[in-house]
């Protein structure tokens, strides 16, 4: 499973992702957001992704909607350079996929040229023409619908999507025509299971769920929320695997008080001088004193 391991290590594509689909084989994605956290998710999870999560995970927003591109080339720079054998997705930010199919296409083309091997973007139907214009110039999207972040303002919130029927046909067909348009995975957040159990029991492409129950093809959860490193409110889909905040601060915590009593560094971290030269520096007077 390792890195250093001399065994080799299978990459992961997006035929590999079909292929387990098909088969069954669950699928799991988590966030990196720098080479610390790919470094750590690499050998465990088949999809990384570089999220604009970044923005209210990393950054101190309090939504997505301030992430640039400039902030996400950064991110998946530093993501990128760790050359992770999990498939490395980068999330297309607010407004960067909005205004032309030629923008989007730079933009997105500058994502793989960065190192991604395929972009995530969010919106049902109204996105298909510009995920079309991306797959007609090889670059793989992945969709993502539901409870989309960007769309904190028209939902009124971060809410529950699909729990009407209106809402929870547009959901069925908004990932029947991301299907048809040529997406090769897709995100469902914020969704009820059954419907993300439907979609996924539909569509030939793999469904990841976020917020959408057990019956999609794989699961999504963001890095530092699994990891317990997130503080305030803790959305219900969310489980925590250790509480790495307070772990975290604990090692620290116990750091300091060492500095504090010169319990740390002792000998074992220091470097010490040559034999001779240890009486030539204990000799040695400023010669401001002469
Ligand atoms: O930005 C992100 O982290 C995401 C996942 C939660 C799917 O889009």
């Amino acid at each position: 499973m390792s890195h250093n391991s001399d065994a080799p290590v299978e990459p992961i594509t997006i035929p590999v992702l079909q292929r387990w689909k098909e088969e069954g084989r669950r699928i799991t994605m988590t966030t990196a957001y720098d080479a610390v956290t790919a470094r750590i998710a690499d050998p465990v999870v088949d999809i990384i992704l570089v999220g604009d999560s970044v923005g209210n995970v990393c950054l101190g927003f309090d939504d997505t909607l301030p992430v640039s591109m400039a902030m996400m080339n950064h991110h998946l720079e530093a993501v990128a350079r760790t050359k992770p054998r999990a498939l490395l997705v980068a999330d297309m930010p607010f407004l960067s996929f909005h205004l032309s199919p030629e923008e989007t296409i730079r933009n997105a083309g500058g994502l793989l040229q960065r190192g991604a091997d395929a972009v995530k973007l969010e919106g049902g139907s109204r996105r298909a023409g510009m995920v079309r214009a991306l797959v007609d110039c090889e670059i793989p999207v992945m969709g993502h619908i539901g409870l989309t972040p960007q769309s904190v303002n028209v939902m009124g919130g971060f809410k529950v999507q699909g729990r009407t029927t209106d809402d929870a046909l547009r959901l069925l067909d908004d990932a029947d025509h991301l299907q048809d348009a040529g997406c090769f995975a897709l995100v469902l957040e914020g969704v009820p299971a059954e419907l993300a159990a439907r979609a996924t029991e539909t569509l030939t492409i793999p469904t990841i769920g976020i917020g959408a129950g057990p019956d999609c093809s794989g699961q999504v959860l963001v890095f530092h929320d699994v990891l317990g490193l997130t503080l305030g409110h803790r959305p219900k889909f969310v489980r925590a695997y250790a509480n790495g905040f307070a772990l975290l601060q604990q090692a620290l915590s116990h750091w300091a008080a060492d500095v504090r009593q010169a319990a740390f560094p002792t000998h074992q971290q220091s470097y010490r001088l040559p034999d001779g030269l240890r009486d030539t520096i204990a000799n040695w007077t400023p010669s401001s004193s002469t």
